[in-house]
């Protein structure tokens, strides 16, 4: 038996060396049919005095063959890590730096520019979340249910009842609570109507609201502020003008109009020869929605408007298609690299 366990042994040594696999080391040697089951049949044939020890060293072998087998399984793991590694691609920090940087998307980039003239007027930024509810987005602001007022926005509902703002107004309620008054607030915000889309139609879009209520408050403070905002943002000296609109949060309501930024009021295709652009409703703050902020109506009055962050990067950047916004095409997006 002892002889046949060395010759065993050293076939195996011979084909580990040949650099057979593990797998096929164990099946040969210690698979069912293997050389170790072999020779465990064989253990019938030795006498009964010796057959204990016979066994022993069958045993033995066993677990040798086992170690040996693992080891080199190991080994070659370890040696196709290795390789994995250093086929790589190495990171090499002494590379000069890829300068190809990315862009603020426009609408971000005029909505920063809205908000650094408006916190220089003392107003403050906030946020409100996109989902919100029926309250926030219509009772509070004077649209009570079944108000025809409901049907102007086609608004997406959620299953638990709640629903995508449909407008950035909905925030107001919050804010006066917030802050009480006298404020001076503007809060952007996406928003969402279920509308057809097409060139000037979005179903996703950002707006700008603002909001200022103190102690005599009126509508020649929202003239001023909007004037001046936009004169800003546009970088030449606009004139604006009101015209009446309806929302049932403000009355009087209003829709505002800028002189036309390309030919100056004279007349021309893009303002239709009018010499005006409408821009963006407005109006002063309805008695009901500020007693449902909590502030006496009776005291304070205010005004509020909701610009169109869409509609101002399209006039600003002479954007003429709104679908480009919201397209994620990169050689539109990259043009605003260097502003
Ligand atoms: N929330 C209105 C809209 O999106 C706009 C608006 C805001 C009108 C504030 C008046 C005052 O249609």
């Amino acid at each position: 038996m002892k002889e046949k366990i060395s010759e065993l042994l050293a076939r195996f040594e011979a084909d580990l060396a040949s650099g057979k696999s593990p797998d096929e080391l164990r099946v040969a040697y210690l698979g069912k049919n293997g050389a170790t089951a072999e020779l465990m049949k064989e253990l019938r044939n030795v006498p009964v005095d010796r057959k204990k020890e016979a066994g022993q060293m069958i045993n033995g072998l066993k677990t040798k063959l086992e170690e040996e087998i693992g080891a080199r399984a190991r080994a070659l793991e370890e040696e196709a890590l290795q390789k994995a590694i250093s086929s790589a691609r190495r990171y090499n920090p002494t590379l000069p730096a890829n300068n190809d940087l990315g862009s603020y998307h426009p609408i971000t980039l005029v909505q920063r520019e809205v908000e650094d003239v408006f916190a220089s007027m003392g107003f403050t930024v906030e946020e409100y979340p996109e989902i919100v509810d029926d309250y926030h987005c219509f009772e509070a602001l004077n649209i009570p249910k079944h108000h025809p007022a409901r049907d102007m926005q086609d608004t997406y509902y959620l299953e638990n009842g709640q629903l995508l703002k449909t407008h950035t107004s909905a925030a107001q309620n919050y804010i006066m609570k917030k802050y009480g008054a006298p404020l001076r607030a503007i809060f952007p915000s996406r928003c969402f109507r279920n509308e057809a889309i097409d060139a000037c139609h979005e179903n996703t879009f950002f707006q700008m609201e603002g909001m200022m209520i103190d102690r005599d408050i009126s509508i020649s403070n929202l003239i001023y502020f909007m004037k001046t905002m936009l004169s800003e943002v546009f970088g030449q000296d606009l004139r604006v003008r009101l015209r009446p609109g309806f929302f049932p949060f403000v009355e009087p309501g209003f829709e505002l109009d800028i002189s036309c930024l390309i030919c100056g009021g004279e007349g021309c295709p893009s303002c239709k020869n009018s010499g005006w652009l409408e821009l963006c409703p407005c109006g002063m703050i309805h008695p009901n929605v500020l007693t449902a902020g909590g502030i006496d109506p009776e005291e304070y009055t205010g005004f509020a408007f909701g610009l169109g962050l869409t509609r101002l990067a399209m006039m600003k950047y002479g954007v003429k298609d709104i679908r480009d916004f919201n397209a994620g095409s990169l050689r539109t997006l990259s043009q605003f690299k260097s502003r």
